[in-house]
């Protein structure tokens, strides 16, 4: 009895607490929230998968899918990976994003070294987007089915060994492989800098706009959203508003913010701050409250695919050993703790609902 009473306060005390978890980010949005992540975290690391587990509903493989990681010879495909996260997607309500099917950088070099004439370079293209497209259909719920096939101020075609070979039509025939593989899937066209670079977002367009009209299936526009912090946020707004124009699904694709630039290049980061500070991560947190508003303001709830982050902690995103820049792009800092621009993304994300 004597116990019994001790115990009551504390018993008493545990009944008021709040017996909720703190909602996360995916709670806050009406529309999917996601992020990249690589294949041995989202399947071995315990503290990525709980965060991914209480934010997002989902993943983009930072690497994995790429055309080099699962075609690894002409002969060969190496599933495994893949294999393990659509398991992991389908067990944890996860949706899983395709990236990529057709990318210069994600081209094997098996490819470039046996320099295909143009009808074999076609049939290598067909082999290759209808076994993986059908080996994951229902599975994938959207493919990037062509990334970064423009340039930057001229908006004109990237001189990839896809476009050498086989000229613009490539883009086309990845996505009517694409649709034949998967009709469900979603299709997009994917790059960087559509949203600051208002002449490549107009070839962009154009180029969508001729697809459309030659019944071509593509279903939605990539924005990857690589941007800084003096990413100017009216031009933004208004790529996102014309690329909602056409009807299509919008995701913003690779989300992060820095604070310092770089030339797009590998090793091409310029260090203008070397600090973080207070200020700046306040700015920070404005700036994806921003990016989330932006979204939901110019783009229909009916298009609205997600908005994606290309890897949610400043441990982990590419951009420092990429750019070989110091910054911090990421909701999450080096301890995976969340930073400002956490609570900025969530408060943006909850004007959706
Ligand atoms: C990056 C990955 O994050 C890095 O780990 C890798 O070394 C290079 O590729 N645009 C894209 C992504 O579409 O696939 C790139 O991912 C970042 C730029």
């Amino acid at each position: 009895m004597k116990k019994l009473f001790l115990f009551l306060p504390s018993l008493i005390l545990l009944a008021c607490q709040p017996t909720q978890t703190p909602s996360g980010l995916k709670e806050n949005a009406s529309f999917p929230v996601g992020t990249a992540i690589r294949a041995h975290q989202i399947i071995n690391d315990s503290a990525m998968q709980a965060i991914v587990a209480k934010d997002f509903n989902s993943i983009t493989l930072e690497n994995s899918m790429k055309m080099y990681a699962v075609h690894q010879s002409e002969s060969d495909y190496t599933w495994d990976h893949v294999d393990d996260v659509v398991d992991y997607a389908q067990q944890n309500q996860l949706r899983l994003h395709g990236h990529a099917f057709i990318w210069h950088s994600g081209t094997p070099r098996w490819i470039n070294e046996m320099a295909p004439d143009s009808a074999k370079l076609d049939q290598i293209m067909e082999e290759y987007i209808l076994t993986y497209g059908s080996r994951y259909k229902g599975k994938v719920a959207g493919w990037d089915v062509v990334n970064e096939a423009l340039l930057d101020s001229t908006g004109t075609y990237r001189e990839s060994i896809w476009y050498e070979t086989m000229g613009e039509g490539y883009i086309a025939r990845a996505f009517e492989l694409a649709h034949q593989a998967d009709p469900e899937a979603v299709l997009f066209y994917n790059d960087f800098n559509i949203e600051r670079d208002t002449v490549k977002l107009h070839a962009m367009l154009r180029m969508v706009d001729k697809l459309k009209a030659q019944d071509v299936p593509i279903s939605g526009i990539g924005f990857q959203m690589h941007i800084r912090m003096d990413t100017d946020e009216e031009t933004v707004e208004y790529a996102l508003k014309k690329a909602a124009e056409t009807g299509l699904q919008i995701h913003l694709s690779e989300i992060d913010i820095i604070f310092n630039k770089h030339d797009d290049t590998p090793g091409g980061g310029i260090q203008i701050y070397d600090e973080l500070t207070e200020e700046m991560l306040q700015a920070q947190a404005e700036k994806y409250q921003w990016l989330a508003e932006a979204y939901i303001r110019n783009v229909p709830a009916e298009q609205r695919y997600g908005m994606t982050v290309w890897g949610f902690s400043d441990k982990h995103s590419w951009i420092p050993s990429f750019f070989n820049l110091n910054d911090w792009p990421c909701l999450f800092d080096e301890n995976m703790d969340p930073k400002p621009a956490y609570h900025g993304y969530m408060k943006g994300l909850g004007n959706s609902k």
